[in-house]
């Protein structure tokens, strides 16, 4: 299912691997964040890359543009398929972002990588962004920082579950909406986890997402294959 990211939230480079073999053609994708990447480095994005997989490298670059402007460059040697980077960095940034992902895509002559923003953390609330100093609400916020990403040539944002409707029609038809925060219905409602605002696989494809990102409720499950296939199923069906 194309529009299901599993998100590879796991200690070793070889577990990655083994749950990536698993679920090979079920899902569309596989989320490589921080903890991963660190201890691993590119070599396991291009391991999986080379096998055919669509990886979502997860490191949100927020620095000075030129700074991120060759991080992204580097991510588009991995063959990473989606990058991302944090909206308050700045039009600037995130144009360069843009720019340095199609100037090496086109160079290397592979496709170029979607680049999305992140928004506001979904770990913060009203209270924590004012501590940052921001004071408008949160859904004018994160509405806001979407607007800047699209219009400083970003391809979507990611957006948690009671966002994912509200930007879908802000932000039009064509901007790329990745939910996490996946829980319920066929994604099992045995835990939250830490998960404190989240959506069932159909709610969020109805809501707009493009796509959805999964962690968990797959990775964690005995049998991760059966997990995702269920969610896929449910997905097909909304
Ligand atoms: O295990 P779970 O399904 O909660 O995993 C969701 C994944 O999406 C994790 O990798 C988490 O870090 C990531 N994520 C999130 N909320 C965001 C952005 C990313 O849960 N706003």
């Amino acid at each position: 299912m194309d529009q299901l990211l599993i998100a590879l939230d796991v200690e070793s480079g070889t577990r990655a691997l083994a749950l990536a073999r698993a679920l090979d053609g079920v899902a569309g994708g596989f989320k490589i964040g921080s903890r991963l990447f660190t201890l691993e480095g590119p070599s396991l994005v291009r391991r999986l890359t080379d096998s055919g997989a669509r990886v979502f490298l997860d490191l949100k670059f927020h620095d000075i543009p030129n700074t991120v402007a060759q991080a992204v460059e580097s991510a588009v040697h991995t063959g990473a398929w989606m990058i991302n980077v944090h909206a308050s960095g700045g039009a600037a940034m995130m144009a360069a972002a843009a720019r340095a992902s199609r100037d090496t895509a086109a160079r290397l002559g592979v496709p170029r990588p979607l680049v999305i923003a992140v928004t506001v953390l979904t770990s913060l609330d009203e209270r924590t962004l004012r501590d940052v100093g921001v004071t408008r609400p949160m859904v004018d916020q994160v509405t806001a920082l979407a607007r800047l990403a699209k219009s400083a040539g970003l391809d979507g944002a990611v957006a948690s579950p009671q966002e994912t409707a509200h930007l879908r029609r802000e932000l039009g038809p064509g901007f790329t909406i990745v939910t996490p925060g996946i829980r319920g219905a066929s994604a099992g409602s045995a835990g939250q986890d830490d998960q404190a605002r989240t959506q069932s696989p159909a709610e969020a494809r109805r809501a707009g997402a493009s796509y959805l990102v999964v962690g968990r409720p797959v990775i964690g499950a005995p049998d991760p294959r059966a997990a995702a296939e269920a969610i896929a199923q449910e997905l097909a069906r909304a």
